[in-house]
């Protein structure tokens, strides 16, 4: 097993009236190199599990693994964790402490012990990685970044670390249409082109379905679906019912084939879309 849990079970607050079961009994894996998407209403457990992912959280039952092995307490093995298991947190920029965005960068790999030449190879890896690289950013104060800037300081702060895999807890959440699409966009190259596996929780379903091998889907702390995009998209009205709207471009495709459009319904892209309905097009005309 790559990353994946076996019947994990997290409790706050045990042992005390607050005690609530926040996951119940959740197995699921991927594999090495995939992209998961991990989806699920407000407060249905995403930050919980996405915690034990990278150790930060200790399990009440059950286990959870990387790269074959379990998680466990010790120290210098979660360390080890977490240099190849980057985590970009809900909301990332609330956490920036360094007075310069390059500092903000190197913060992890002068961490690691190394000398500040390669913490500046680190560093320029990573804003490149991000797209950053000629904006002549790395001077600037961290707060005096637009939004979508300020996400890609934090994911290449964990770009930083060079690890093998990213999770990132809702990434798209407060960025507008052309911040979101680009984060979109360098999501997949880090998968695609750097090799990446990548875990990304989101309470709704839209482009990034596109991009998704497998979903996992939470509810009320409960794993309800796991597997490949197109199985569970296929599952339009289980998904409905828990409140997840399908991706809307899917949505119109259901439609047009309802209104009689001979059109495939499993598609989640705007582009997969368009050569969908000119193909439609092009046969009528035939
Ligand atoms: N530190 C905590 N102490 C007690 N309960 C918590 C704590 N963090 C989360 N919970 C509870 O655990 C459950 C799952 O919360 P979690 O934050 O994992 O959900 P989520 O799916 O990430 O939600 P959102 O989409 O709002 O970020 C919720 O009922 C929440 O109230
Ligand atoms: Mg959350």
């Amino acid at each position: 097993m790559y990353i994946g849990t076996s019947k994990l079970t997290h409790t706050y607050w045990p042992g005390t009236p607050f005690a609530a079961d926040a996951l119940k009994n959740i197995s699921f894996s991927v594999g090495q190199g995939t992209f998961t998407l991990l989806i699920g209403p407000s407060g249905s457990g995403k930050t919980t599990l996405i915690q034990h992912l990278n150790g930060l959280l200790k399990p009440s039952a059950g286990e959870v693994y990387f790269d074959g092995k379990k998680i466990g307490p010790d120290k210098a093995a979660l360390l080890a964790l977490r240099r190849r298991v980057g985590l970009v947190f809900q909301m990332p920029e609330d956490q920036f402490f360094s007075e310069t965005v390059f500092d903000e960068i190197a913060y992890a790999p002068r961490n690691l012990g190394l000398d500040e030449k390669k913490v500046e190879e680190r560093v320029n890896r990573a804003v490149a990685q991000v797209g950053l690289e000629r904006s002549r950013l790395l001077d600037r104060h961290p707060f005096q970044l637009s939004a979508g800037q300020k996400r890609r300081v934090a994911i290449a702060s964990v770009l930083s670390l060079e690890p093998e895999v990213l999770i990132l807890d809702e990434p798209a959440a407060g960025l507008d249409p052309e911040g979101k699409g680009n984060l979109l966009n360098l999501l997949s190259s880090l998968n695609r082109a750097g090799k990446i596996t990548i875990m990304v929780s989101t309470h709704h379903l839209d482009e990034i379905a596109a991009l998704a091998d497998n979903l996992v889907v939470l509810n009320e702390g409960g794993l309800v679906m796991s597997g490949k995009t197109k199985e569970i998209l296929a599952r339009g009205a289980e998904l409905k019912e828990l409140g997840l709207a399908l991706p809307q471009v899917t949505g119109i495709m259901h439609e047009l084939a309802a209104r009689g459009l001979p059109v495939s319904t499993d598609i989640y892209s705007l582009s997969a879309a368009c050569d969908e309905i000119l193909q439609a097009k092009r046969a009528d005309q035939r």
